[in-house]
């Protein structure tokens, strides 16, 4: 099967690795993907926003099968696209629609969609200019800490929880007055502050029959302890101990089944990939977001962890066959380290050699890179966030303290990364072990 995968991250690195030890895949491209995923597929220079020219490639180069990784081009309707065309409409796509990635897309439509499925998430109201004084009254009422989000996407930078209320009327009429987020902070969604430990649960759905991946924990903050500014993701872990049985399966009956079946009833086309980003309240589940893909770097360990064919799955899919597959999850604990450039998630400078990646890293752990890029047989840093080290171990501590000795053996000026992810886990043994 010829297959094209849109990205460039270490998440796109992790799917291409798997997709490209699939039996079905001969040949997989990657647009534009980075310096790592050469090793699995052929790059192709591609705008991953440009629909056309992604459009004509497939035509091209006769594609069969196009796996999306990041969200934006789902939220702007590639699937839809693709649907709408002759040529490509046979192609199997991996990603939502257009209506279902506005789950992702507009947090509101995911409120109202949460409240018409009686799925727990937390307590909310909208507002934009048109009730913008109602608004700024209902945020200096509300209870502190109240929580400020842009309604459509804002490159993971759209959510404020703030402590003060002069803060919360301050930011709200930036985000609504003054356009802090641009479009996306026109509508805002102010919401209840839950309190709580959060995990990311992925399932892989057909629309209408879903597999539930493996779980992971993202440390989102700059520093060690969970301290600092907030980042696109510092390291994970999966599986994540405190999701015990009892937990997950309050998971499936009050939130993965309704989502699922209400996006079946609301006729919602949806083959992909779908992130419940949740807050564990006193081991009651909530909803804080949901995302229309896989989660970076939850993907550089759950991806790893995945031992079925993925291409498979894929094509189970896209006929609506998942419930006649079923997943086989190696039973080890994985966590990945991510190791970025001095001054993220600040600015930071880009360009710098990578040097220890010729290493063999052994059996048990993958490098995979995310902001790199190749030139002239040099590996250089590409991006705020540039490699993400997974490793295997019995346990979460076995499994970090791998990926901590790989890196260790690697560098690039300014090069940064935690040294306790998964640390609260540490003297506990997984419970998959
Ligand atoms: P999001 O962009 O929706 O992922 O939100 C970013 C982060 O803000 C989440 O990962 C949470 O840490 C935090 N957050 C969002 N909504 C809430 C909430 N209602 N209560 C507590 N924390 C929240
Ligand atoms: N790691 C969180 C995300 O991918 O959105």
């Amino acid at each position: 099967m010829r297959i094209l995968l849109l990205g460039s991250g270490g998440r796109e690195h992790a799917l291409a690795w798997k997709i490209n030890e699939s039996v079905w895949t001969n040949p997989l491209y990657i647009a534009p993907g980075n310096a790592g995923t050469v090793q699995c597929g052929k790059n192709i220079s591609l705008d991953i926003t440009d629909f056309d020219a992604i459009g004509k490639f497939c035509i091209s180069e006769k594609i069969e099968m196009i796996v999306v990784g990041p969200e934006e081009p789902l939220v702007n309707g590639l699937y839809d696209h693709f649907k709408a065309s002759d040529d490509l409409q046979k192609i199997y796509f991996i990603g939502p629609s257009k209506n279902g990635a506005q789950l992702e897309g507009s947090k509101a439509f995911a409120k109202a969609f949460m409240k018409r499925h009686n799925i727990p998430t937390a307590r909310h109201q909208e507002f934009d200019s048109s009730n913008f004084e109602e608004g700024v009254h209902y945020v200096k009422e509300h209870a502190l800490p109240v929580v400020l989000k842009a309604d459509g996407l804002a490159a993971g930078k759209g959510v404020i929880i703030c402590h003060t209320s002069v803060e919360a009327v301050s930011e709200f009429e930036l985000m609504i007055q003054k356009a802090k987020f641009g479009e996306a902070s026109r509508k805002v969604v102010v919401e209840e502050f839950l309190n709580g430990i959060e995990l990311s649960v992925f399932v892989l759905t057909d629309g209408k029959n879903y597999l539930l991946l493996p779980e992971a924990k993202d440390y989102k903050r700059i520093g060690e302890g969970d301290t600092g500014l907030n980042t696109g993701g510092m390291g994970a872990v999966s599986p994540v101990p405190f999701a015990t049985p009892g937990f997950m399966h309050k998971v499936e009956e009050r939130i993965i089944k309704p989502t699922i079946a209400g996006l079946h009833e609301e006729g919602i086309d949806y083959k992909g990939f779908l992130f419940f980003g949740l807050i564990n309240v006193n081991g009651e589940p909530f909803v804080i977001e949901y995302n229309c893909r896989m989660g970076d770097p939850e993907a550089e360990v759950v991806i790893p962890r995945l031992e079925t064919d993925l291409v498979g799955l894929f094509v189970a899919a896209t006929q609506q066959e998942l419930d006649t597959v079923k997943l086989r999850v190696d039973e080890r604990s994985s966590v990945t380290v991510m190791a970025v450039s001095h001054g993220y998630p600040g600015n930071y400078e880009k360009g710098f050699e990578i040097t220890g990646l010729k290493k063999d890293a052994g059996k048990e752990t993958f490098i995979f890179h995310a902001g790199t890029k190749q030139i002239e047989g040099k590996i250089l840093t590409n991006g705020g966030r540039v490699l993400s080290v997974s490793s295997y171990g019995k346990n979460i501590s076995e499994a970090a303290d791998r990926s901590l000795k790989i890196l260790d053996g690697i560098d690039f000026e300014g090069i940064y990364y935690r040294t306790d992810i998964g640390y609260e886990f540490k003297s506990q043994i997984s419970r998959n072990v």
